[in-house]
């Protein structure tokens, strides 16, 4: 109920999909929440039914994000609770590639399963373009960096804060059609166990969730991939953004109070570790 008692949270990507989850949870948790995302559109109407405040901001804008958190800090004055959550899985508006990423998978399990000889390929790193790159680095990796270090310029001073980094499986198990997602997700784990050595001594915790497959508009493109995953899946299902606000929840409380630098991942059992 209280968990978050008038803790001020800023989430970003926090218009839609995980985000908006984290928000509703940390709201009903008695948190004040402030949502930042590009499409601020959808922003304004989820911040709006957490009775929260809403910002334009692109994470990997180091200019923007500066701006964006100055004003936060004056309008509100602390920051309690970062969730670094703003991403991309690079086939936004792309579902032509999507889709023959799908086929040679499909593709790939017929010709082992009826020859024993794989004779597709992926061929993802050779044809990616430096853009495609550079975009998903900078959305994930650096804008966790600028968000990070933006809040810290309000954290700092307090002596006490929590950062939630989101991260993913792929970034451990890797993905087959996405080295640069699974690269900027395993980069960020580190990033989060870097800072939160550094940051214990000013008592600011810092912790990842690396989520399983979850139900978003970002998983909603894989059409029978789906089936292949949740067959890998010992729960055989597909999460829940709830699956992941409520690790949010937990890892920006009291309760966690003696946890940083950990990775939790809520994933149905695909990834098992520790
Ligand atoms: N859905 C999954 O299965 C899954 C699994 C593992 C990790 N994740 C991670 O969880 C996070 C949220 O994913 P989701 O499934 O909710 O996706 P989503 O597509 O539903 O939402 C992503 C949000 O991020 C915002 N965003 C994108 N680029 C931005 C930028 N440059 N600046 C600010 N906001 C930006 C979008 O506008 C959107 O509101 C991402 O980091 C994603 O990589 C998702």
């Amino acid at each position: 109920m209280n968990r978050l008692n008038k803790k001020v949270a800023l989430i970003t990507g926090g218009a839609k999909g995980l985000g908006a989850s984290i928000a509703k949870h940390f709201y009903n948790e008695g948190a004040k929440v402030i949502i930042c995302d590009k499409n601020i559109e959808q922003a304004s109407e989820t911040a709006k039914k957490v009775d929260g405040n809403a910002y334009y901001m692109d994470v990997s804008n180091s200019k923007n994000v500066e701006d964006v958190f100055l004003e936060i800090k004056n309008k509100f004055n602390k920051l309690d609770i970062l969730v670094n959550n703003a991403g991309i899985n690079g086939f936004e508006n792309r579902q032509d590639l999507l889709d023959d990423r799908i086929k040679k998978t499909n593709l790939q399990n017929k010709e082992i399963f009826e020859n024993n000889k794989i004779t597709s390929h992926f061929d993802v790193t050779v044809t990616m373009t430096d853009n495609e790159w550079h975009e998903m680095i900078s959305i994930h990796l650096n804008g966790t960096f600028f968000c990070t270090r933006e809040a810290l310029k309000i954290m700092n001073e307090q002596t006490q804060g929590c950062i939630i980094n989101m991260g993913s499986v792929l970034g451990t198990t890797g993905g087959p059609s996405s080295p640069h997602y699974s690269a900027a997700k395993s980069a960020i784990l580190g990033y989060t166990r870097a800072t939160a050595r550094e940051l214990a001594s000013r008592n600011i915790r810092v912790n990842a969730i690396a989520p399983g497959y979850i139900d978003t508009d970002m998983t909603s493109g894989l059409g029978d991939v789906k089936e292949l995953v949740k067959s890998a899946t010992p729960m055989k299902k597909f999460g829940q953004p709830e699956d992941i606000a409520w690790a949010a929840v937990y890892l920006a409380s009291d309760e966690a109070k003696f946890i940083t630098g950990q990775t939790l991942s809520p994933n149905g059992g695909f990834v098992m570790s520790q």
